[in-house]
């Protein structure tokens, strides 16, 4: 039986490129034993052009995926074309235009580009908190500016910032899900789309039970597959988002790698055995 490969891009599959080589070749080899599915934040347009960038730095091509799920988990192509059925399933009780007017009174969410906005995605960047000291640092003996200075990646402020927006949302009674990751980017998405789900509704389709199922990734976007019972493997280089959120919901079937990058994926592959079954 095929086992099926999901993988993040930014900083899991990609980011040390001869690591992607490697595991490139390795894969290409065994091609034929597995599915792949890539799940990446990135807008279809921007996968594209991370494909171009990769073949001109390298000159070898990313493997073609069976699968590619973009937008974090809100948009599914298949051979270039839009899985209408999983688009459809996200209109269902998503008002996106009273979502983004309510966002708009949060002075603390600066939107990103129109390119990485879609019909089921609302994204900002999460604007640093002010740190620009309002007296002299000398005004300050217990040195808590100092300390709002260090940006550890897991800012208790922005966490607070996230929560009441959360909380806020639920108030309004729209229903809408907040992604945080890597400490700056917010997604606002359906409920019932990120790339968890998206996941889900890949294995259904293709028939692939979670113990064949390897998902992959590095930061806070990946949570939503992470909770899926299929296995999983943490990179090393993970958004301390992602960590903490392991360390509180440890699972025997998540794997946290000691190397980084793609070569953590391969790590994983041994780990679990996948290619000897
Ligand atoms: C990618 C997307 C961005 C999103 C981020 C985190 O960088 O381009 O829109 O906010 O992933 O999911
Ligand atoms: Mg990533």
């Amino acid at each position: 039986m095929k086992f099926l490969l999901v993988t993040d891009l930014d900083n899991t599959l990609v980011g040390d490129r001869r690591a992607t080589i490697n595991l490139n070749q390795r894969l290409a080899a065994r091609r034929d034993d597995f599915y792949l599915v890539y799940a990446t934040g990135r807008s279809l347009s921007s996968y594209q052009q991370l494909q171009q960038e990769f073949a001109a730095a390298t000159g070898t091509q990313l493997l073609e995926p069976d699968y590619l799920v973009t937008g974090v988990g809100t948009e599914i192509y298949h051979q270039g074309q839009l899985d209408q059925d999983w688009a459809a399933r996200l209109d269902q009780n998503w008002r996106r235009q009273a979502i983004a007017h309510f966002l708009e009174s949060f002075p603390a969410l600066i939107p990103q580009p129109e390119a990485e906005q879609n019909p089921w995605k609302i994204s900002y960047y999460l604007q640093p908190l002010d740190i620009s000291p309002k007296n002299s640092l000398n005004d300050s003996p217990d040195n808590s500016l100092d300390k709002s200075l260090s940006n550890s990646g897991d800012n208790p402020d922005n966490a607070q910032v996230i929560d009441r927006l959360r909380s806020q949302l639920t108030t309004t009674g729209l229903a809408a899900q907040v992604v945080f990751s890597s400490n700056e980017d917010v997604d606002v998405l359906p409920c019932h789309g990120d790339k968890g789900q998206a996941v889900v509704y890949l294995m259904q389709k293709l028939q692939i039970p979670p113990q064949f199922t390897l998902v992959c990734g590095d930061s806070g976007n990946d949570i939503s597959m992470f909770q899926q019972q299929t296995l999983g493997v943490i990179v090393g280089n993970a958004q301390p988002e992602l960590l903490n959120w392991h360390k509180t919901h440890p699972h025997n079937h998540r794997y946290l790698a000691r190397s980084t990058y793609a070569d953590a994926i391969w790590e994983a592959l041994r780990h679990f055995q996948l290619f000897t079954q």
